[in-house]
């Protein structure tokens, strides 16, 4: 099972760097598309454009229907559940009245959930009761299965980040962090939000952030030549290690997808 993450990939159609970020994600993409073995599954953890607004979700969507593999998307803080949810209802896996963007994928040995950290008053993470209760059913929803949960924000302290928690409260982040360990079985909990990659835990679960694909937005230092060569993740599952993670670098070479 090789999952493909991209993330924060904030489309603009009308900021100075509008283009470069076009150009990141349609690069990521062809890289993605030319992976050997390919990836079995594709999933966008969130900040898929910068306004949450219909035009801009045209653009994405045009741009991940070039993705050879299946994609799975998520709302991150830029995000707009509503017209994320209309941009991307031909997926079939967005229920269409549900208040949240959160959701189980069966098809993979691995069973993949999302869950909804979007806070509608804050660029924190939220997580109520409700959705505490919404993870923890979808988690016991089948028990026999290893499950990777991807949310925007991670539900770990971020030290390297301008804040290490990145939910409204540390008991918010809490409540997350209870109902990913509830039963055991969740062996990942892949990230974004923060910009720059980084890992660490949730309890004994390891986690990690992948960079921002946006590399106008990309935080940390890089490298002259890789100031516009993005970063994304590879995570690839072995049955007893757990899930293995590669930062893989885009080229720079030309583009078709361009
Ligand atoms: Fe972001």
């Amino acid at each position: 099972m090789i999952i493909a993450q991209v993330s924060d990939t904030h489309i603009a159609l009308d900021t100075p760097d509008a283009d470069q970020r076009i150009r990141d994600f349609a690069r990521t993409i062809a890289d993605v598309n030319a992976l050997d073995p390919a990836p079995d599954v594709i999933v966008h953890t969130g900040d898929i454009v910068q306004n949450g607004r219909p035009d801009e979700y045209a653009q994405a969507v045009a741009m991940l229907a070039k993705a050879r593999a299946p994609v799975y998307v998520l709302a991150g803080n830029r995000d707009d559940r509503a017209n994320l949810r209309a941009a991307f209802s031909a997926g079939g896996y967005l229920a269409p009245n549900s208040e949240f963007i959160d959701y189980a994928i069966e098809d993979f040995p691995i069973r993949l959930i999302v869950v909804d950290t979007l806070s509608t008053s804050s660029n924190r993470g939220d997580f109520c009761p409700e959705r505490a209760k919404r993870l923890i059913d979808m988690i016991d929803a089948e028990t026999t299965k290893p499950i990777a949960v991807f949310a925007h924000h991670p539900p770990f302290e971020v030290p390297v980040g301008p804040d290490p928690i990145n939910f409204e409260t540390p008991e918010v982040m809490a409540r997350l962090q209870q109902a990913l360990q509830h039963s055991g079985r969740v062996v990942a909990v892949f990230s974004g939000h923060v910009h720059r990659g980084t890992a660490g835990h949730v309890g004994i679960i390891p986690a990690t952030v992948m960079p921002c694909i946006a590399t106008t937005l990309r935080k940390g230092e890089y490298p002259a030549h890789m100031k516009t060569r993005p970063v994304y993740h590879i995570h690839r599952f072995d049955p007893v290690w757990g899930f293995i993670t590669e930062a893989r670098i885009v080229g720079t070479g030309p583009c078709s997808a361009c």
